[in-house]
């Protein structure tokens, strides 16, 4: 069943490729950050058009990733675990979505350890009575999934991130509804791999074309999954398995290494 949600995006008005910090970015390749907007756009009117509610922060000048509002933050049940950037290019980020929170009377826990909010965090309200997956190996510090856990008082299983090409979780793995999963399980060591299998036997498994196209960096309200129009593959299996595919040509981001889910976070009261 489909569930309402409140989502937060920024614009990428300031979008660029001015650094390289993830594979995916190349410094040289040109950007039409107008195409962007527009692309960016089409998302946005899509959530809304499902129903959802989505909130906008203001995009900064010196900030080009900021349109990756998914690692800003972290938010379950109205409390926020806030985000510590590992590159020094990103950093204020954090002190945009914090302000966010704090002047909308959120509860805000500060970060004492790297971590890339939903970048490298999904939660499962649903799955064993509310649980967090976390990633780490490129971002977030495995110290920082302890801290998440103390924060929002629920189990949070690490799993660890092998090739640089999925640097965060939020590539490789998605939450396609309130208990369920799709992933690529080459994105994993072998013994998470393992943990995952066991946890969700009945997860969607994406092979390394989906997973290339950015097919998991994904938004699903429970029936509706939002995904990058390349993932075709991905969509099929997801309309087998009884969800409704929502493609969005998101090309234009790709080049800063993000799609669909990296422009999204969720605001969970
Ligand atoms: N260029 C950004 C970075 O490397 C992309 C972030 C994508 N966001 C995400 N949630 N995966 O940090």
């Amino acid at each position: 069943m489909p569930r309402k949600r409140i989502y937060l995006m920024c614009s990428p008005k300031h979008f660029a490729v001015e650094y390289a910090i993830n594979p995916w970015m190349d410094v040289t390749a040109a950007v039409d950050a107008e195409l962007a907007v527009k692309q960016w756009d089409g998302l946005r009117e899509t959530l809304v058009g499902l129903g959802h509610d989505v909130r906008l922060l203001t995009p900064q000048p010196g900030l080009p990733d900021m349109v990756y509002a998914a690692n800003g933050a972290f938010v379950v049940d109205g409390t926020v675990y806030g985000a510590r950037f590992k590159h020094a290019q990103r950093s204020a980020e954090a002190t945009a979505h914090r302000a966010f929170y704090q002047s909308r009377g959120w509860h805000f826990i500060a970060p004492t350890v790297t971590n890339e909010g939903e970048g490298d965090f999904v939660y499962l309200p649903a799955a064993h009575g509310g649980l967090v997956l976390a990633g780490y190996g490129f971002r977030t510090e495995p110290a920082a999934h302890a801290e998440a856990q103390e924060a929002l008082g629920r189990p949070v299983v690490s799993v660890r991130l092998v090739d640089p090409r999925f640097y965060h979780l939020d590539v490789a793995l998605a939450s396609i509804d309130d208990r369920n999963i799709a992933y690529y399980p080459g994105a994993f060591s072998t013994a998470s791999q393992k943990v995952l299998a066991q946890l969700f036997p009945e997860a969607v498994v994406a092979d390394d074309v989906d997973a290339l196209a950015f097919g998991l960096n994904l938004v699903s309200d429970g029936r509706n999954v939002v995904l990058n129009s390349e993932a075709t593959g991905l969509a099929d299996k997801l309309a087998a398995a009884g969800y409704q595919p929502v493609p969005v040509a998101l090309a234009e981001l790709r080049k800063g290494g993000g799609s669909v889910k990296c422009c999204i976070a969720e605001l969970r009261h």
